[in-house]
């Protein structure tokens, strides 16, 4: 039963939610599970996700939601669409001097600019609440539409690297994009507007 796994971890979580004109953002429970192994178990999305399993079992969801909750991230966010989970967004804050932005959404929800819409949230909420000089994100060479969103969200590319993919079981080439305080500060009428509560 998934209740039995529930942490005391998780249940006394205080989730921080974030609010955009269409989407809502929110941490990922063990609720959650089914909606994230549907979502996510697709090639398509594991080919450009460094991390990403192929294929996505429940098991999978459930170590990502438990892992979320364990390093008490507040910065994880599973993203909804009228009520419907549709994806994730978050922070990776395993380099501390560069954290580094992360996203994917199910198949069927591309190409509505859920994903900018979303990733703008969490890089507001990021430079706001944190003492961060910058952040990072990468897009597959292949990825235009990661390295378009990217861009549009202030990101400047700073070069190509080569990354391990889990999925694809190799390296392959990366670029690498940079958002500083100061270009995020100049950008940040860009024209929505976030709400949040905890
Ligand atoms: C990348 C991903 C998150 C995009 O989600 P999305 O909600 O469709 O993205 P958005 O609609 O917000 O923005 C995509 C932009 O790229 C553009 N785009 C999409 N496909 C493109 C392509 N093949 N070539 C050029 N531009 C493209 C879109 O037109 C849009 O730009 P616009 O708003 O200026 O028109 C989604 O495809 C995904 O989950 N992919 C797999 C995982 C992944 O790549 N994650 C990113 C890892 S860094």
């Amino acid at each position: 039963m998934l209740q039995d796994i529930i942490t005391p971890t998780l249940r006394e979580a205080s989730p921080c939610v974030l609010e955009t004109e269409r989407l809502l953002l929110r941490t990922p429970t063990l609720a959650d599970v089914k909606a994230i192994a549907r979502l996510a178990n697709d090639r398509r999305i594991a080919m450009n996700t460094r991390r990403l399993p192929h294929p996505y079992s429940q098991d999978d969801a459930i170590e990502f939601v438990r892992r979320t909750a364990s390093e008490g991230s507040d910065t994880v966010f599973l993203v909804e669409n009228d009520l419907l989970p549709i994806g994730v967004v978050g922070i990776d804050w395993h380099q501390a001097d560069a954290p580094e932005l992360g996203y994917w959404l199910g198949v069927e929800h591309w190409g509505q600019g859920f994903a900018t819409e979303a990733a703008r949230a969490v890089i507001d909420f990021t430079f706001e609440e944190f003492d961060i000089e910058q952040l990072i994100a990468g897009a597959r060479v292949t990825n235009p539409a990661s390295r378009n969103i990217l861009e549009k969200c202030g990101f400047q590319w700073s070069g190509v690297e080569l990354h391990r993919f889990l999925a694809l079981g190799s390296s392959t080439p990366v670029d690498c994009f940079r958002l500083s305080r100061s270009v995020w500060s100049s950008l940040k009428n860009w024209g929505r507007s976030t709400r949040r509560g905890r």
